[in-house]
């Protein structure tokens, strides 16, 4: 019987080593440890630290997790992993664990999309998503809108997608230009508290009447910004001016285009997920602009916005209770993985019955 399982969701893709529980649409509990310390002297994730850190990281973050919910590995009833998009070595890391423990235990392994997880950590905080929605997908490599009808079954469709950096990316490359520290879009979100977001004239990309309503572009804001650092040389940076401004530019251009996607479909309810969700400004314009337009808006709260366990652990529910097929034993990684569907595909041919 599918109904009822105890799911254990498994991330890995990038410098969070995440073990999240999750029954029918319930968060039972979740366990997170980040190797973004290590990486912060080289501004960057390292992908071989990353791995490193993962294969430390995965048997005390699932046993954190497991006690949490005052549960017993032998109650857990299946097991999703993070199979794509994501850094090879570190998706190898938690696929390899994630495979061990459904085996041993003799449950059903579902491969997810790391994107996918990111819109279903919202039905841990607000229940099931209203179908259809839109939704508006921001992280640290991938910025989309979404819409989506029902998550575990229907093809996901793309409205539009950044044609190069995501927002978070701009974020991070022009924290660093400005001298914050990493990982920036939480740096730059701090220093802008004491900034005024009117002071710098940021670009808005691709917002003319000719443009793409939904593509997104954010290399040209993120050259912006280092000119406009650069034309401080010699002088104190206003980093605070300069933040604010920024972060106002990202926050005008995803909301004007997240709007847009839902009055232009007919579709009620915008939810707003990944890393960049966690942005105070985002958050909030997000939620002025939906107000005014009568929309419902859906963020999850913080912890669920970056990369955690819980939100895969989400997804696999809804496979399971949608009776999807489980992943063949021989699942690989996909570290490009385009998002289609929620569940990374099983071959049909080498795929086991739950
Ligand atoms: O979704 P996520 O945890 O990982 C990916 O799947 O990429 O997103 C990480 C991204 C990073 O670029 C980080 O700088 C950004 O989310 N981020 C923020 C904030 N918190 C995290 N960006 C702006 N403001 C924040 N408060
Ligand atoms: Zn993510």
């Amino acid at each position: 019987m599918a109904a009822g399982r105890v799911v254990l969701g498994i991330e890995s893709s990038c410098d969070e080593t995440g073990a999240g529980i999750v029954s029918q649409g319930r968060l039972l509990a979740h366990a997170v440890a980040s190797s973004m310390d290590e990486h912060a002297r080289f501004g960057g994730v390292v992908p071989e630290i990353a791995a490193r850190a993962h294969l430390h990281s995965f048997t005390p973050v699932v046993r954190h997790a497991l006690d949490q919910a005052g549960l017993k590995l032998s109650d857990i009833g299946a097991v999703a992993v993070t199979t794509g998009p994501g850094l090879s070595g570190a998706l190898q890391v938690g696929l390899a664990g994630a495979r061990t423990l459904a085996y041993g235990l003799d449950v059903p392994l579902y491969g997810v999309h790391h994107l996918a997880g990111h819109v279903a950590a919202d039905t841990l905080e607000h229940g099931p998503l209203p179908d259809p929605c839109v939704v508006l997908i921001v992280s640290g490599g991938h910025t989309s809108l979404l819409l989506v009808r029902d998550l575990a079954r229907d093809p996901i469709v793309h409205l539009g997608d950044t044609l190069d950096d995501a927002a978070g990316e701009c974020f991070d490359k022009v924290a660093r230009v400005f001298g914050l520290p990493y990982p920036g879009g939480p740096a730059i979100d701090r220093a802008a508290r004491s900034g005024d977001p009117r002071a710098v004239a940021f670009p808005r990309p691709l917002t003319g009447p000719k443009d793409d309503p939904y593509a997104f572009s954010f290399s040209g804001l993120k050259t912006a910004a280092a000119r406009w650092a650069e034309g401080h040389a010699g002088r104190d940076l206003p980093v605070a001016d300069g933040a604010a401004s920024l972060q106002e530019a990202v926050a005008d251009v995803l909301t004007r285009k997240a709007l847009a996607a839902c009055r232009d479909h007919g579709v009620g309810t915008l939810v707003v997920v990944g890393g960049v969700a966690a942005n105070s400004r985002v958050r909030s314009l997000a939620e002025e602009r939906c107000a005014a337009a009568g929309l419902r808006l859906r963020v999850p709260p913080m912890t669920l916005c970056t990369d955690n366990g819980a939100m895969i652990a989400a997804v696999g529910d809804l496979l399971v209770r949608s009776g999807a097929q489980p992943a063949p034993w021989d699942v690989s990684i996909d570290p490009s993985a385009p998002l289609a569907y929620a569940a990374l595909q099983p071959r049909a041919a080498t795929a086991r019955a739950a």
